[in-house]
């Protein structure tokens, strides 16, 4: 643990036998230098991530597997703590785990590799099928069947796009570089865009009732218009997707002055998700039964909120279905990325 400054106050026995020191000499020094944390490309991780100077948002770091100079890979974690939002840190809190981190880490990995390869194949088997049939049977098929075999090409082409724009996400939120360019926003101006952007590729316009949307006094909310926008059509996507019925959505302003916050709630009529399951579905490639889906999205959508410094939660809505929930903070942050 380290102070304000990055001064090392408290170490325990374990964290001073991974770094190799005995805590009576760690107890004091610059935790920079003490524990010069090292990505894999040899940068200093303490320059990549600097929990002092960083975002005043950030409450800390996932846990990410670095190198201590000289000595093995450990998987480190920290937490960041502030007397109050978007105050500066008071402590540093660093999680340490060594040794069985390498070998869980490369489980790890290879598993994501594998699932990636999974993924990504099948929409390019199709991709490649339906070429090949078409290179070499352009004749015989009807006008009618070979724009159903081009329009299978390209929603395959699509999928494999989103796969890899999710994948990039992906690896900018685990390694904390994810770029947030805060603006204000108006968030009930977004979810409308949305509904119009369903109603356009054929929905109902019925299915969708967005409510408070007008009578309610909202804090001013700055966040990354295009990341809002993203956290949206997954949600609601999803609600219209692996949901039924109409789709509800309300945003409410929550918290106290000082530390206001606007809530999003997105809910639907749905068979719902069982709780059991709830751990699960902001996992990486978890997915239910409905097809389609690669299980990303909400993967995406949670790392997203929780850059703009909010959180998001799922229950059951009222109406039976899933509820999703997620805060944005409002007010304008010190740091404007
Ligand atoms: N509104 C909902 N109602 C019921 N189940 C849901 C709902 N939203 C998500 N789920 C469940 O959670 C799973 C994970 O959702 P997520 O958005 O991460 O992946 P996906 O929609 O399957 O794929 P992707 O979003 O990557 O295309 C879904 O497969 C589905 O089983
Ligand atoms: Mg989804």
């Amino acid at each position: 643990m380290a102070d304000e400054q990055g001064f090392i106050v408290y170490v325990n026995k374990r964290a001073a036998a991974i770094i190799g020191t005995p805590s009576s000499e760690l107890l004091g020094q610059d935790i920079r230098t003490a524990l010069p944390l090292q990505e894999s490309d040899g940068r200093s991780w303490w320059a990549c991530t600097d929990p002092w100077k960083g975002l005043a948002t950030r409450t800390g770091h996932r846990e990410k597997l670095l190198i201590i100079p000289g000595r093995d890979e450990v998987l480190v974690t920290a937490r960041y703590v502030r007397p109050g939002r978007s105050m500066p840190v008071t402590q540093v809190i660093v999680g340490l785990r060594d040794a069985e981190a390498r070998r869980r880490a490369e489980a790890n990995n290879s598993a994501l590799i594998s699932t990636i390869a999974h993924e990504l194949r099948s929409p390019l088997t199709s991709v490649k099928g339906f070429s090949s049939t078409l290179l070499r049977r352009w004749d015989r098929f009807t006008d009618d069947q070979k724009r159903l075999m081009l329009q299978t090409i390209e929603a395959d082409a699509d999928r494999v796009t989103r796969l890899i724009t999710e994948l990039l996400d992906i690896s900018r939120i685990d390694s904390g570089r994810l770029q947030v360019r805060k603006q204000p926003v108006d968030v009930t101006a977004a979810i409308n865009r949305h509904i119009e952007r369903f109603v356009a590729s054929g929905y109902d316009r019925v299915r969708f009732d967005l409510s408070n949307g007008h009578d309610v006094a909202l804090p001013e909310v700055w966040a990354d218009p295009d990341r809002l926008d993203q956290i949206l059509a997954n949600l609601m996507e999803n609600a219209v997707r692996h949901g039924a019925g109409t789709v509800s959505m309300s945003v409410v302003p929550i918290g106290r002055e000082g530390d206001e916050a606007v809530a999003v709630t997105i809910s639907d009529e749905g068979e719902g998700i069982s709780p059991e399951q709830y751990p699960m579905i902001f996992t990486r490639f978890w997915h239910g039964r409905t097809r389609g889906g690669t299980g990303l999205g909400l993967y995406v959508v949670r790392g997203l909120v929780e850059a703009h410094g909010g959180t998001i939660s799922v229950g059951r809505a009222a109406a039976g279905g899933a509820e999703f929930r997620f805060t944005l903070p409002a007010g304008t942050p010190e740091h404007v990325v």
